[in-house]
């Protein structure tokens, strides 16, 4: 028995980097068939956008957002920079589904890929991002595969399609009891899983989780380097906590063990606490409420730029500044989408 409680309930929202908004936003809304559910500025950065995406409400557990930063360079993952994302998609046939229709769209797709009674497709966004889409497969692989032989036009993202919910995220680490005590002692998630990575022999998946579900899927690789965050890399990832009172619990563990945090921020829609683990990959502990609909109705979410009370002041010098980003930053539509790749699970 470890003897910490589980404080944490799985993802809340997974944060990436972009170089182009309009470009994010058609790639997430239209292909992948996501809402934007907020619309705002990266509050430690107040004249770059701050894009939320995720289901009609904008649950927790369902969002991935994007900072804009259009001067930057491309990231590297690495320790300290996560590797890749992964959606639950429901069943194969919805999976098969998707792989149709993002090739239609000339995203490059890879897969299926059969790992440990799973089966996942990669692509990149237009950034670069990996993204992996995965569901259970009750079914054998040559099944699956005849599955996806069969050739089906999809003119839209159906509701079986439907991304609600994301299924892990996965970092980089080198070192893995470090990496077990460290999370059981924070966060108090276990180890549920330790399996080969079937991309590549000399790394590790090292799940951690709760008993519903392992959320951090970790690959381990001794011989890993830094990473560094820019365009289409993870920037850090949020896992949900109930609420402050939570929170709290954690900040003095980290206090404890001398860890650094940023002690409890109030982003308005919920409130955060981040630190970074043993390998530089960034955390965020985040409450599950108020959430996106605080400040404005459900039916617009996401419509019009909305800046927290403090921000208000500053509205008219930061539409200003994003208008310039846009004016200096055309974008092209549709974009060449990057290659995804073979072993799309080997880190670099
Ligand atoms: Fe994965
Ligand atoms: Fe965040």
């Amino acid at each position: 028995m470890s003897g910490y409680e589980p404080f944490v309930h799985g993802l809340h929202h997974v944060t990436l980097v972009t170089s182009s908004e309009r470009v994010n936003r058609l790639f997430y809304t239209e292909v992948l068939g996501l809402r934007r559910v907020k619309l705002s500025v990266n509050q430690d950065d107040i004249y770059h956008r701050h894009l939320f995406y995720g289901d009609e409400n904008g649950t927790s557990g369902s969002v991935i957002t994007f900072f804009e930063w259009p001067h930057l360079v491309r990231g590297r993952p690495g320790l300290g920079s996560p590797h890749h994302l992964a959606y639950s998609v429901v069943s194969v046939d919805a999976l098969r589904k998707w792989a149709s229709w993002l090739r239609r769209n000339g995203v490059s797709v890879s897969g299926p890929h059969f790992h440990h009674g799973r089966v996942s497709i990669y692509l990149r966004d237009p950034d670069g991002v990996l993204l992996e889409l995965t569901t259970k497969a009750d079914e054998e692989p040559q099944a699956v595969l005849e599955m996806f032989r069969k050739e089906t036009r999809v003119d839209a993202v159906s509701s079986d399609m439907r991304l609600t919910l994301m299924d892990h995220a996965s970092p980089l680490a080198t070192g893995a009891a470090l990496l077990e005590r460290f999370l059981s002692k924070t966060l108090g998630l276990r180890l549920v899983s330790r399996r080969e990575n079937p991309h590549d022999p000399s790394s590790a998946i090292l799940s951690f989780g709760t008993d519903e579900s392992d959320f951090l899927r970790y690959l381990l690789k001794p011989s890993t380097r830094m990473g560094f965050v820019g365009v289409g890399n993870i920037h850090h990832i949020a896992v949900k906590v109930a609420d402050e009172e939570e929170q709290k619990k954690i900040m003095r563990v980290l206090d404890s063990i001398g860890v650094r945090h940023s002690g409890i921020i109030d982003r308005f829609w919920f409130k955060s606490l981040y630190f970074r683990d043993p390998f530089g990959n960034l955390l965020e502990v985040a409450t599950e409420g108020p959430g996106y609909t605080v400040d404005e109705p459900q039916e617009s979410l996401g419509t019009r730029l909305i800046l927290p009370p403090w921000l208000e002041p500053e509205r008219t010098r930061i539409e200003e500044a994003l208008r310039l980003i846009d004016e200096q930053h055309p974008a092209k539509w549709p974009p060449n989408y990057p290659p995804a790749p073979e072993e799309p699970e080997r880190p670099e």
